[in-house]
């Protein structure tokens, strides 16, 4: 597929595998996917998985990631795991601000925004998720809804920042339910969200940050998600915890 920005496909593994798990997954990924090159690819595992899947990587086209961190530094800060320690296992990006995080755990976005600051001072690229609840599209208010998200999330970053940012645009009512987006549904408001950027940071900037689709991403839909101009990339749940879907939606998608 011949796009100006280099697709980002990311497994967010949430709340599963043990490292045993983890390790067996990895290993037959490693093996998938040693050819592709087109696309980056980076697994999601939660943090007890981190060190193994860190090691397990290390001689492969396999990046890692984390499904969250703190905003703040090392201190008394009880249950928190700060950007440097996720550095000590070559972690390079960071999933913020996913709805089952601003669902469950409340997060704002001038928290999320926070932590993108944290994480780009570390180094590591934020995967910064945005995402209307089927209510909100229903009432007309999706774009609005993830105006307000996109900007209140990125406030206090650099334009140099957000264009290494990564965006990810999943619509709530789409996230482990089996109902994607449509790719037009998609396409739009991933023309939006550049739309939006490009006010706040310049056309450069827009052009070439990365927007990823989230949403019950399958093989069966990848390549028509990816074909839209706008999406850059998927972040897979579900379908990130087998070898075989995982797999299928990366080749697929080239
Ligand atoms: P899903 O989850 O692919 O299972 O819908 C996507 C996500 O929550 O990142």
């Amino acid at each position: 597929m011949d796009k100006e920005r280099k697709l980002i496909i990311a497994g967010n593994w949430k709340c599963n595998k043990t490292v045993a798990e983890a390790l067996v997954l990895v290993g037959d990924l490693k093996r998938e996917l040693a050819p592709v090159k087109e696309v980056d690819i980076v697994c999601c595992p939660p943090f007890t998985a981190l060190d193994a899947v860190s090691k397990a990587i290390l001689d492969s086209n396999i990046r890692l990631g984390a499904q969250n961190m703190g905003e703040n530094g090392l201190g008394a800060f009880t249950g928190e795991v700060a950007a440097g320690m996720l550095k000590e296992f070559s972690v390079g990006y960071v999933i913020l601000g996913h709805s089952e995080r601003r669902q469950f755990q409340k997060e704002s976005d001038a928290l999320i925004a926070k932590k993108a600051a944290a994480a780009h001072a570390a180094n590591i690229i934020p995967i910064v998720c945005v995402g209307e609840t089927l209510a909100e599209r229903e009432a007309g208010i999706t774009n609005a809804v993830v105006e307000t998200q996109l900007k209140g999330s990125l406030t206090g970053l650099t334009s140099e920042q957000v264009e290494r940012t990564v965006v990810a645009y999943e619509p709530v009512w789409a996230i482990g339910t089996g109902k994607t987006a449509t790719t037009a549904q998609a396409q739009e408001v991933h023309a939006f969200l550049r739309k939006v950027i490009g006010t706040l940071h310049g056309d450069t900037v827009a052009r070439r940050v990365r927007i990823q689709y989230g949403g019950s991403v399958k093989p069966n839909n990848a390549r028509e998600l990816m074909s839209q101009p706008d999406v850059d990339g998927a972040l897979v749940g579900g379908a990130s915890l087998e070898v075989r879907s995982f797999a299928d939606i990366i080749k697929n998608s080239i």
